[in-house]
């Protein structure tokens, strides 16, 4: 595979984003115990009609006219299954879509985790007027950041456009999940 998990997370992220979200959560789990690492994505997008999500994963089916092909689906469910996981989709036309994708975590076939701070910073800054919440475990220990909590901080939204306060977030991101990974461990 040449996608790591994080390019994963920014595609399905970019998908709720497309679907008109107002809210976005991204949660991330490492269970070393349980051997699986989980990544969800729940947004109150437009949502998907059954008809179309029974096809959605097939490599064939996009939404979008200027390329035939929609692939962050389809990839990510082989990536997924290739690993011993799954990819599992919700989605209610009207209210929202759920996306999760599993994995072994000791697989040797799983994409390393990749730039996850970088990530999330970047889905954060280009969309500001989403709510987005972050939630990170790794076995058993958390972190978590919204988007709500900064401009809270900040008091002004717009500010989380700012340069200043992207690398703040990049940073603050990093050392925390520095910091429960090493007490997790
Ligand atoms: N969270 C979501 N809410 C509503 N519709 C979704 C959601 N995720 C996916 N879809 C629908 O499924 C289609 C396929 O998604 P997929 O990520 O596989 O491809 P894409 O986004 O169209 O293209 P690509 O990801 O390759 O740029 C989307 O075009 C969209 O219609
Ligand atoms: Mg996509």
């Amino acid at each position: 595979m040449l996608e790591d998990l994080s390019q994963h997370v920014l595609d399905i992220a970019e998908n709720s984003t497309a679907a008109g979200a107002t809210e976005i959560t991204v949660e991330i789990n490492e269970d070393e115990a349980m051997n699986v690492l989980s990544m969800i994505v729940e947004d109150d997008g437009r949502g998907m009609p059954p008809e179309f999500l029974d096809r959605v994963t097939d490599p064939f089916t996009t939404t979008r006219t200027t390329r035939r092909v929609g692939m962050g689906l389809p990839f990510l469910k082989q990536s997924a299954e290739l690993c011993g996981g799954k990819l599992i989709l919700r989605s209610k036309p009207g209210e929202g879509t759920r996306t999760e994708a599993t994995f072994s975590y000791d697989s040797i076939d799983r994409p390393p985790m990749g730039d996850i701070p970088a990530t999330v910073t970047a889905l954060f800054m280009g969309h500001p007027e989403i709510n987005w919440k972050y939630i990170h475990r790794v076995n058993g220990m958390e972190f978590s950041l919204s988007t709500e909590e900064i401009v809270e901080a900040l008091e002004d939204r717009e500010l989380l456009r700012s340069a200043e306060v992207g690398l703040w977030i990049r940073d603050q991101i990093k050392e925390s999940l520095e910091e429960i990974k090493g007490k997790a461990r």
